[in-house]
């Protein structure tokens, strides 16, 4: 069976201090990865710290982002190979927030996709619709056209080994989650289209989350569904005694 991951999204918040005095925190009180997956999506700029810190522990560190190039004249650009090298496992990439204010493509997104698992890390790909698409039907061919623009290229045994986080743009930050039927039915549309673009034994390897709005309150009845294999939590990710509530809940 898939291993449940929960990753938190920090987004842009924390100071250095903050950062450092969560990871000490939780680091040990963490489930066993034996159990589930457990992430943390910092700011670049506390990686390093971060990385020592949860060193020897259950605690994983990932990117929010970084560009597909390793080396060269990118100003203000993060490189793949040195996320890799400073000991980061997981980069978070195609959020609706990167898409929406940093203009991404899915041909963007697929690039780096690449560039992090020639780099021997894992990409968490999100997608998700807007409350317009939701409202016109149109969910399913809009996730799927993401879910083939970024996975373009990519081998089966890449696919397999990879996140995949659905987060509709109507529920981030909003309080208002999609029922966990509706995420579901969405993360099924995404095990779909990997069946579709490779084949059945692909799709049943690939972990997918869902995202938005999740909670230590609610995270049990999105994790009881087929589909779902975990989270990925903006807010109730921010304070240590939260995201340790939320791996309770899934281990
Ligand atoms: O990537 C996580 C995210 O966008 C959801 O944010 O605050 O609704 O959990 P939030």
């Amino acid at each position: 069976m898939r291993k449940p991951i929960i990753a938190g999204n920090w987004k842009m918040n924390k100071t250095v201090a903050e950062a450092n005095a969560f990871a000490e925190a939780v680091k040990t009180k963490i489930p066993s990865n034996d159990k589930v997956d457990s992430v943390i999506g910092s700011p670049a700029l506390f990686l390093t710290d971060l990385v020592n810190i949860a060193k020897g522990t259950d605690l994983k560190i990932s990117a929010q982002n970084c560009y597909f190039e390793n080396s060269g004249a990118f100003t203000g650009e993060t490189s793949p190979a040195a996320l890799a090298n400073l000991g980061v496992d997981y980069v978070i990439i195609g959020h609706s927030e990167r898409r929406e204010y940093f203009h991404e493509t899915d041909e963007d997104i697929n690039k780096k996709a690449k560039a992090i698992i020639a780099n021997g890390m894992t990409p968490i790909l999100c997608c998700g619709e807007t409350l317009e698409t939701y409202e016109a039907g149109k969910t399913a061919e809009w996730i799927e056209s993401q879910i083939k623009g970024g996975l373009a290229d990519l081998t089966e045994e890449q696919v397999s080994n990879l996140v995949i986080a659905y987060e509709p743009i109507w529920a981030i930050g909003t309080g208002k989650s999609a029922d966990a039927n509706i995420a579901d039915e969405i993360c099924g549309v995404v095990r779909g289209t990997v069946a579709k673009l490779y084949n059945d034994t692909v799709a049943s390897k690939v972990r997918i989350q869902y995202g938005g709005s999740v909670k230590p309150e609610n995270i049990k009845e999105y994790m009881a569904k087929e589909n779902v294999d975990g989270a990925l939590v903006g807010g109730a990710s921010l304070e240590a005694d939260s995201f340790l509530a939320l791996l309770e809940a899934v281990k």
